[in-house]
């Protein structure tokens, strides 16, 4: 069944990817080791199930949505929307498709590192369902993701809001996973500054991006575009990384960690889009080593105290520290502590004491005066991490 160019696509060798002497399918129950940068042939849920336990570092699943639609849907000019109407995404009822997400959910938890994640995206027909199978397995929330879609398609019949986003659940294995994987400064470091929000503003997978057949068809009705799955595999993996995406589809999830320098596993059930998938990895250069270099994380970088500022000669005692704007002004003890009126405390303690806040990064509120100009002493304190030996 499925859409007609489905159909036809798998009845045909119109497709013009390299065929592959022997793909992998692996039946139920056999034992699989971690064979690396594979697509897997077969059932998710099996072929998760046949899997090492604790062996992968990240799961993006991108599962059949269960988009109940019922009949065709036409444009105003007549001509016929591209729908999913695949045999895949069709589930017999709520609770059939339930027993499905708790199944292969459950597969993949096994699978998972203690510290790995998972990420699963979906729509309003799937997503409330997911979100709460996860919780009742235990995973943890970290984040829901809106990815808000440049370019959606139009609400055809004019009875409803343009759907114009989808959510991506992210969590951890366990409620007590506190080590997963976040780049959150280098994340912030390519956003300007700015810490990176939960609503991602990307466009919907088209022009060259887009997988075609011979005949200029889709080869994926749902392929996700690549800056999405970057996203993700960016922020919550490293080089190295073994990402298993459950539902491979066109192969997005691997096209992206194999440029990325992270291992993938894919498990897709259609024979017509591994194919494609292999295809797709197989043209992948990946980013070189200095690319793919992670920006260190403020965390893990040393602990450097006010007062070393003051040893290092870099702030002398007696000064007087400012705000950005010179509305405060704040003297320094020989001790590392700041004076502001009756007050004494740390940097952090009299800046928020100063602004009237419950906390305050004292690095990046406080400033020395240079000739007129105005240091930030975060740069002061780089400045002696910078001439620290290296480990
Ligand atoms: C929403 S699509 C994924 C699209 C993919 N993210 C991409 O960018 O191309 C879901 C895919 O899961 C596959 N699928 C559905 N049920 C499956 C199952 N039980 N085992 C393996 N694959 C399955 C479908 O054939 C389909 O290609």
């Amino acid at each position: 069944m499925g859409s007609p160019r489905t159909r036809a696509l798998r009845n045909s060798a119109a497709l013009s990817v390299p065929r592959r002497a022997t793909p992998h399918v692996v039946s139920r129950n056999e034992p699989t080791l971690l064979v690396r940068d594979t697509v897997l042939l077969g059932d998710s849920i099996d072929l998760l199930n046949s899997l090492p336990e604790a062996s992968v570092d990240l799961i993006f699943a991108d599962p059949p949505y269960n988009l109940q639609l019922e009949g065709v849907l036409n444009r105003p000019d007549q001509s016929l929307v591209d729908a999913v109407d695949d045999d895949w995404d069709k589930f017999a009822s709520f609770a059939d498709y339930d027993r499905f997400t708790r199944d292969w959910m459950s597969a993949a938890q096994r699978v998972m590192k203690p510290n790995a994640t998972l990420w699963v995206i979906g729509s309003y027909h799937n997503i409330f369902r997911v979100g709460s199978i996860m919780q009742d397995l235990g995973f943890w929330l970290l984040n829901d993701i809106v990815w808000r879609k440049a370019n959606p398609m139009p609400n055809f019949r004019g009875r409803r809001f343009t759907n114009a986003h989808e959510t991506m659940i992210w969590a951890s294995k366990s409620a007590n996973a506190k080590n997963y994987t976040f780049h959150y400064d280098a994340l912030k470091a390519g956003n300007e500054d700015t810490q990176v929000r939960s609503d991602w503003y990307l466009p919907l997978c088209t022009g060259g991006e887009r997988l075609k057949d011979a005949n200029g068809d889709k080869v994926h009705p749902t392929q996700k575009p690549e800056a999405l799955l970057a996203r993700i595999l960016l922020s919550s993996t490293n080089p190295g990384d073994v990402v298993l995406d459950p539902f491979f589809g066109s192969g997005t999830t691997g096209a992206v960690a194999k440029r990325l320098g992270r291992h993938y596993i894919g498990i897709e059930r259609d024979p017509v889009y591994a194919k494609a998938a292999r295809a797709r990895i197989a043209a992948v250069d990946p980013l070189d080593d200095e690319a793919l270099a992670i920006a260190p994380s403020k965390r893990s970088e040393p602990r450097i105290p006010f007062n070393a500022l003051i040893e290092a000669g870099l702030i002398l005692p007696g000064a007087e520290l400012v705000d950005s704007k010179r509305r405060f002004r704040a003297k320094v003890k020989a001790d590392g502590s700041l004076v502001l009126g009756p007050a004494t405390g740390s940097i952090h303690k009299i800046g928020a004491l100063a602004q009237g806040l419950p906390a305050c990064n004292g690095w990046t509120f406080w400033h020395v005066e240079k000739r007129d100009e105005l240091i930030v002493i975060d740069t002061l304190r780089q400045d002696i991490r910078a001439s620290m030996p290296a480990d």
